[in-house]
């Protein structure tokens, strides 16, 4: 069992072993653009390997599954980016769990390399089943976190307290150079890069099956209009059924998205 400071760890020494700041700099345009095609060598992990590491009854067993021809170490690496190719949107992520590499049954760990363009957003979301841990390698992002109310809060308790009415705290941070941040399992987060340069980071999450919700799409997904609208408050001049239908179906539903002020002061297309 891998515990989260020695994830902690992990994250560090990728964020050592990244390439010198000069270096970095030089390559950021390539690296800020990686492929979606091609993503990593994994990507088609067979059911069966899944299955035979799943029914692995000790770390022998797991080890004559994993390397049957030693010394190739194939399926205890994985590629997280093929930088080629542009792809058009506020950033991409390259992310290894279970379901791309088997390898990490058994394990609590799972990890990811996000490269966010000028203005991307990586939407408010969070992840059901593990803390995250993200470390920024190069450029900035202005990273938040949601702050968790306590039982009493929504009111209706028996026994406790009125419900707090209005927006709920939440902290935020300039994270850069190295700079990392703890996000909660569960908890309500989002990153952005408000620079017009790209901005790189790892993330270690303590689960080899982290999970991914987003906020918007959730909410919006397919609950009767009625059920949406009673729950922002019955107000029909801020929400109603026409309003619904016009969006409901373009949320984005992926990892970054282009922030339109941003995109202004920076000269992109949005
Ligand atoms: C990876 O694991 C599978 C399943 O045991 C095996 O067939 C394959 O040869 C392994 N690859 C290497 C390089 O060991
Ligand atoms: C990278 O992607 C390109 C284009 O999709 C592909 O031709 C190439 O084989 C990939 N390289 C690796 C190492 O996967
Ligand atoms: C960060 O917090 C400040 C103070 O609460 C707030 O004004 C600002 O909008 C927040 N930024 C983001 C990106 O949420």
């Amino acid at each position: 069992m891998v515990n989260f400071l020695t994830l902690a760890h992990a994250v560090t020494l990728i964020a050592i072993a990244a390439a010198s700041p000069l270096a970095i700099q030089q390559s950021a345009i390539q690296q800020s653009n990686p492929s979606t095609s091609g993503f990593n060598s994994n990507t088609d992990a067979s059911p069966a390997l899944k299955a035979a590491l799943a029914g692995a009854a000790s770390y022998h067993d797991r080890q004559a599954i994993l390397f049957t021809e030693p010394p190739n170490a194939a399926n205890i690496t994985f590629t997280f980016i093929n930088n080629t190719v542009t792809d058009g949107t506020g950033g991409t992520i390259a992310l290894s769990t279970v379901n791309n590499f088997p390898a990490l049954i058994g394990t609590e760990v799972a990890m990811a390399v996000g490269f966010v363009n000028p203005c991307g957003l990586n939407v408010p979301h969070s992840h059901p089943r593990a803390n995250e841990f993200l470390t920024v390698i190069q450029g900035e992002l202005v990273a938040g976190l949601v702050l968790e109310l306590n039982d009493g809060s929504f009111g209706h308790v028996i026994g406790q307290p009125a419900p707090v009415k209005g927006p709920i705290p939440q902290v935020n941070v300039t994270l850069s150079n190295y700079k990392g941040m703890l996000f909660p399992q569960g908890e309500t987060h989002f990153q952005f890069n408000p620079t017009c340069e790209p901005a790189l980071f790892v993330a270690a999450f303590d689960s080899s099956d982290p999970g991914r919700t987003q906020i918007a799409r959730n909410f919006f997904s397919n609950m009767p209009d009625e059920m949406l609208i009673a729950s922002i408050g019955n107000d029909l001049e801020v929400l109603d059924a026409k309003r619904i239908a016009k969006f409901r179906d373009n949320i984005p539903n992926a990892f970054a998205v282009v922030m339109e002020e941003c995109a202004v002061r920076c000269g992109l297309p949005h």
